[in-house]
């Protein structure tokens, strides 16, 4: 099975490439350079080398993501534009970025002759620099280095957008799914997230004043109520909210400066909280 063999070598090579951008280049020979020097999987990149997902894998992580034609998706460190242009053909706008020239090249003819030059483009630049604000959708294949660096950007998402990673978890963040592909070969394994809404601060509970602590998706905090103070836990998936003090729980959703839903237990019924201060 030589590709196995390639992809066990390619494996080891992106792994290597956690060690830091300091780490020795992947143990990899290069090819002889064939005439239209086209990267080979293997390329190294400014950051991470190309390896390239699996197309039964890009497929999966776009059904997790559940891409339709009303998304816009980014792939930073685009490749051959696989993943973009894989999106494209159902529909939605999609972007790549790429650092090396010539994979940037690859992809925009791989996207002319899939036919989906319009929807699928691809820019070439640095990932950590790239504007990503327009994205419903990221779809990724980095290393725990990179998503830790990117982190503070995944924050600034709206609420809701989904983020699917193929072989590593977001550091310190708890995936809302794992998708593997079958007929895959190596690197057939993908996380989902969801971008919380962001619920740190104070907040007006009817008569009550509440406040959340929040990391990524899970909170803990405070409801000081006429009744004395209690602790809240809960946590936070896109818009979805739910909250637990004592006995009492809340479920909504989070609009903005407002949250508002279903209380069970001794508080019954609708319930709506009113932001009062931010806290990040
Ligand atoms: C593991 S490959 C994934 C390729 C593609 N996303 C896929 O899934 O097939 C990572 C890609 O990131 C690119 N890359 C590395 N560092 C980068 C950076 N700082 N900015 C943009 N692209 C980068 C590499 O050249 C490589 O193409």
């Amino acid at each position: 099975m030589r590709f196995r063999g390639v992809l066990a070598i390619l494996s080891a090579a992106l792994v290597a490439a956690c060690a830091g951008p300091a780490a020795p280049p992947a143990p990899l020979t290069p090819p002889a350079a064939p005439a239209e020097q086209q990267p080979l999987p293997g390329h190294p990149g400014k950051d991470v080398i190309w390896v390239p997902t699996p197309p039964s894998l890009v497929e999966r992580m776009l059904d997790m993501a559940a891409v339709t034609k009303d998304d816009y998706v980014i792939d930073l460190g685009s490749g051959d534009g696989r993943v973009v242009i894989a999106a494209a053909k159902r529909g939605a706008r999609a972007v790549g970025v790429e650092y090396t020239p010539e994979l940037v090249a690859m992809a925009r003819r791989n996207a002319a002759d899939a036919g989906v030059a319009e929807l699928a483009t691809f820019v070439q630049g640095d990932m950590f620099e790239a504007d990503i604000s327009r994205a419903t959708v990221l779809a990724l294949f980095l290393l725990p280095a990179n998503l830790e660096r990117l982190k503070p950007q995944f924050r600034t998402l709206k609420p809701g957008t989904r983020i699917v990673n193929n072989g590593y978890r977001i550091p310190a963040w708890d995936e809302a799914q794992v998708g593997t592909a079958g007929d895959c070969g190596a690197w057939c394994t993908a996380y989902l997230y969801y971008v919380p809404a962001d619920v740190a601060g104070a907040w007006r509970l009817g008569k009550d004043e509440l406040t959340l602590r929040q990391d990524f998706q899970a909170l803990t905090g405070r409801l000081h109520a006429g009744s004395g103070d209690r602790n809240v836990e809960g946590w936070v998936h896109g818009e979805r909210i739910h909250l637990r003090a004592g006995l009492d729980q809340y479920d909504g959703r989070v609009q903005g400066a407002r949250m508002s839903g279903e209380a069970s237990g001794s508080v019954s019924g609708f319930w709506s909280a009113e932001r009062e201060k931010a806290s990040r």
